[in-house]
């Protein structure tokens, strides 16, 4: 059994790898794969680059070439829910995609038209395991709440109260939408982790710069301690 490790920016990519062994690197579709063990556990790594199509790829090569079991995102996100701070964690019980708007057909805001599904639930074994690793490394629960995602870094406070009112978003970012929905097609279990680099408001463009390389060295740590133990 092999697990496939999704991570969007090069930030948040090589802090993981820097914590494997028997490493070997690829590539595929001109992004980075490198393949390795974290403890007795078989991971495949992908750095997927940003958004939503490059999540929907990276995802579909993980499953396709390197047939993997169980699909794990993690990195940095905009703090939607009130309270949270940059260093926080949070942890995905299910993911949607909230820039998809077909209301003009009278569908919900981000329901996917025409389709089956567009709220995607995290698996509860991979969920449970990763808060298991937050508590362990952090000393305190994560926030466990609805992850969103679009192709736009949040970055307005206006569209931060949206994201609470039309979605209960705990958090917001650009790829676990795309990850689960690839991931329920294909009937893979999935999870999601996120530490807080900003609060999609006016100040998240200085804080995302401040805050990515820590905040994302930490979603790192939990992930290795959840899969390696
Ligand atoms: N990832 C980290 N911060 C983000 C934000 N404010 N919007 C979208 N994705 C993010």
């Amino acid at each position: 059994m092999r697990i496939g490790i999704l991570a969007a920016l090069r930030e948040e990519f090589l802090p993981l790898v820097s914590h494997l062994e028997d490493v070997r690197e690829g590539e595929a579709a001109r992004r980075p794969v490198v393949h390795g063990r974290l403890g007795a556990q078989e991971v495949t790594l992908i750095a997927s680059g940003v958004g939503k199509v490059n999540a929907a790829m990276a995802a579909q090569i993980l499953i396709d070439r390197y047939a993997v079991s169980a699909l794990y995102l993690t990195g940095v996100a905009g703090g939607v829910a009130p309270g949270l701070r940059p260093g926080d964690v949070v942890v995905a019980d299910e993911v949607l995609q909230h820039d998809v708007d077909s209301t003009a057909l009278g569908f919900a805001p981000g329901e996917i038209p025409f389709a089956d599904r567009w709220i995607f639930p995290t698996d509860e074994r991979l969920r449970a395991r990763l808060l298991g690793a937050v508590e362990a490394v952090t000393g305190k629960p994560p926030l466990v709440g609805r992850i969103v995602s679009g192709d736009r870094f949040v970055a307005d406070r206006e569209e931060v109260l949206r994201l609470r009112e039309q979605f209960r978003a705990a958090a917001v970012e650009m790829e676990g939408g795309a990850l689960g929905q690839v991931a329920w097609a294909n009937g893979i279990p999935f999870a999601v982790l996120r530490t807080v680099s900003d609060t999609a408001d006016g100040e998240a463009p200085r804080d995302f710069t401040a805050f990515l390389a820590e905040t994302a060295e930490r979603a790192a740590r939990i992930l290795v301690r959840a899969i390696a133990g």
